[in-house]
């Protein structure tokens, strides 16, 4: 039976505390991860964990979770103390933690996980028994899936869905959340508030990993701030402002972005068309049309945004023009020559760079370290190669200037790109991609899970990129960035493009009312650019 630890607060109630860790330490080579920190969390709350990428977020909870081993410091559970912890006993005790990198098996479906977890967890279920929990949650807390379906066809948001579903069929008491909204729309996002409302008035514990300061803000009851390894305070939600956290967060203010970008943003040459596509028709995963004939036209020094809520082609359509995907119609030309079947390293040869949306899986080389990864689309060229032979000490040299300047957080050149946090790969994908000097880059979804600061400094390459004459297609579900950003925006819908529409023409509503609706009002007289979709089969 464990201790029932009470404080007095707001409002005069008692509150039992579900998780108190005491002075937590952990370092890894070169950097002190967790630097003395203390964190109380009341049953039935969600906890904002709030901090800039870096800030030792990931860390604190893997430690409470078990999956990592701490230097120093005590954990308590619901009042008792917790020794020799793993995620096993973690899990035993009611602790689930949906991390930022899926751990779901992609080739089992979405019921063989769910049962993999449950037995995890020291649980017997049958199969029958399992699918009636899981109707009775999917009912509860309106989170539909298809159990029948494999994990590796589900697009991110369906995985975490699958991992919340996990976690209650657990009976789990605790969840912890890392980054969860990374991989939805705005809309998905509020959605996810609303269920973590509901849990916490089931007197369930959340822990709400962010570095989203509004999400923090919208979803959570108290926030508990970090910056580089050290616990700056908590805060109510009432007595938290955005002022007051972003100063938390970062220490000093913060120039304004918008005005930066936006005597930035310079006028294309709307006479010289870098890329074409005609037509163009590619099927998803699941076999149905994902893109259904789009065409457009990208022109030098222009960033061409394209925004959508996910699924609506904008993936497909991506991994098309980089060689991911088969094209199954439609024509695609570069400066003039026909692109359509060139393979991936072609395209790269001939200056399109790729940042994908999927990090770990599609960005980097797991099993590689951090220089080798940012060489890794011209290690065989000189400076890195001469005669077949790779200069390792190049290699490492270019990486130190690339790891100073983008300010990628890394024990070192040679360590493993895996050991780096979420943002931090990000950087290095970044990095690599800017410099190998691209005509085209098209980047999905970069700057998701990146910090305000490193946000501004890859708008402001982007920027710079523009201002040396190459150009981007930026596809991406913030719609702030695509108006910051770009000289024109189209709007993906069911696999069709809206658009491109001149920045001037639109504004945050208008666009707003394409992504949900896919047409566009009534009175508004632009004209759109509508496929064909006779030829559908
Ligand atoms: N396994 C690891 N080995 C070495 N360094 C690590 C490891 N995990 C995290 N770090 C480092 O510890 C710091 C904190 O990382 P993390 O907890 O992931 O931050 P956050 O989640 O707040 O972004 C970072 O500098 C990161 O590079
Ligand atoms: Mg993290």
């Amino acid at each position: 039976m464990s201790i029932l630890k009470s404080q007095h607060a707001n409002g005069g109630e008692y509150k039992r505390i579900a998780v108190e860790m005491k002075g937590i330490v952990k370092r890894f080579p070169g950097i002190v991860a967790n630097d003395n920190i203390d964190l109380t969390v009341y049953e039935g709350e969600v906890h904002g964990l709030l901090g800039e990428n870096g800030a030792g977020k990931t860390t604190l909870m893997n430690i409470l979770y078990g999956q990592l081993k701490l230097d120093s410091g005590e954990i308590y559970l619901w009042g008792e103390r917790v020794s020799s912890w793993s995620p096993k006993k973690a899990l035993q005790r009611g602790i689930v933690m949906v991390a930022q990198h899926f751990r779901l098996i992609p080739r089992l479906t979405v019921l063989e996980n769910i049962m993999l977890g449950v037995i995890g967890s020291g649980k017997r279920i049958s199969r029958h028994q399992l699918s009636v929990k899981v109707k009775e949650i999917e009912e509860r807390y309106g989170l539909k899936v298809n159990l029948d379906n494999y994990v590796w066809q589900l697009t991110a948001g369906e995985k975490q869905r699958v991992e919340l579903i996990r976690a209650l069929v657990m009976d789990a008491r605790l969840i912890i959340l890392d980054e969860p909204t990374t991989v939805l729309t705005p809309i998905e996002s509020k959605t996810l508030f609303k269920i973590l409302r509901k849990l916490a008035g089931e007197k369930k514990t959340i822990i709400f990993i962010t570095h989203k300061l509004w999400e923090a803000l919208e979803a959570c009851d108290r926030i508990t701030v970090l910056r580089k390894g050290r616990k700056v305070g908590t805060l109510d939600r009432e007595s938290a402002s955005q002022e007051v956290l972003t100063h938390m967060m970062f220490g000093q203010a913060i120039e304004d972005i918008a005005l930066y970008r936006n005597s930035h943003r310079k006028s294309c040459e709307s006479d010289k068309a870098v890329l074409s596509v005609r037509d163009l028709w590619v099927k998803s995963d699941k076999g149905y049309w994902a893109v259904r004939g789009v065409g457009f036209e990208v022109y030098r020094c222009e960033v061409l945004g394209i925004v959508g809520i996910a699924g609506n082609g904008q993936e497909e359509l991506v991994e098309a023009i980089v060689g991911l995907r088969k094209k199954e119609r439609g024509v695609i030309v570069k400066d003039g020559l026909d692109i359509t079947n060139l393979s991936v390293r072609e395209l790269i040869l001939r200056g399109i760079s790729y940042v994908p949306e999927d990090r770990l899986e599609r960005g980097v080389a797991r099993g590689l370290s951090v220089a080798e990864n940012l060489a890794l689309k011209s290690y065989w060229k000189p400076p890195f190669a001469r005669k077949h032979l790779v200069n390792w000490e190049q290699i490492h040299r270019h990486a130190e200037v690339l790891v100073g300047r983008f300010q990628i957080k890394a024990p070192g050149v040679k360590a493993p790109v895996e050991t780096l946090s979420g943002g931090n790969i990000q950087r290095l994908i970044l990095a690599r991609e800017l410099t190998v000097g691209p005509q085209l880059l098209v980047a999905h979804n970069p700057t998701f899970g990146l910090d305000l600061k490193s946000t501004i400094e890859f708008h402001k390459e982007i920027l710079a990129l523009v201002e040396r004459g190459g150009s981007v297609i930026l596809v991406t579900e913030e719609l702030e960035e695509a108006l910051a950003l770009s000289n024109r925006i189209a709007v993906m819908f069911d696999g069709m493009m809206l658009g491109p529409f001149k920045r001037d023409e639109v504004n945050r509503e208008l666009i707003g009312y394409l992504m949900t609706t896919g047409r566009l009002p009534e009175r508004k007289k632009v004209k759109l650019a509508v496929p064909d979709r006779s030829r559908e089969s």
